[in-house]
């Protein structure tokens, strides 16, 4: 995982901010092992209780539309619980003062982000990404899109 200010790429940043908005972040080391372990037991500590596994790459029907979807700002009644396995990509995610922080995931990163957090996500230029989804309630997981937010540079 690589975090940055999105304003302010220089400006020093810690996890500390990202556990201000409540995001958690945790590298699962797993090698070729098989991740189903590691993931029961965040399923256990933290209550999830669904999972499936999402793909995203460049032959994926619709890519376009399903990127402009997910660039939107948005957030969820659920926690989003992204387990990379294959690929990369990128978070940003509103800061206790509403500016963007951006995550940047590779596969072994478990990235939590809270219900009802703001934020987006960008394939790489690679647009290639693997993950497992984990969910407390997948009835719940529909984006509700912001409706005015903060001028920002997109990228
Ligand atoms: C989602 C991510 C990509 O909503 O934000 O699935
Ligand atoms: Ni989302």
């Amino acid at each position: 995982m690589h975090i940055s200010w999105l304003d302010h790429q220089d400006a020093p940043i810690s996890t500390d901010d990202l556990a201000a908005v409540g995001v958690y972040h945790e590298r699962l080391e797993v090698g070729a092992e098989d991740p189903q372990p590691a993931l029961d037991r965040i399923k256990r500590d933290r209550g999830y209780v669904t999972q499936d596994i999402i793909e995203l790459r460049p032959d994926t029907p619709n890519l376009a539309a399903i990127g402009d979807r997910f660039a939107g700002e948005h957030l969820h009644t659920d926690d989003e619980v992204r387990y990379v396995l294959e690929g990369a990509g990128i978070f940003d995610i509103r800061s206790a003062d509403d500016r963007w922080i951006r995550v940047e995931v590779a596969a072994g990163d478990l990235l939590i982000v809270p219900a009802h957090l703001h934020h987006r996500f960008f394939l790489t230029e690679r647009q290639q990404i693997r993950c497992v989804r984990l969910f407390k309630d997948s009835a719940g997981w529909t984006p509700v899109y912001r409706q005015s937010a903060p001028a920002d540079a997109a990228q």
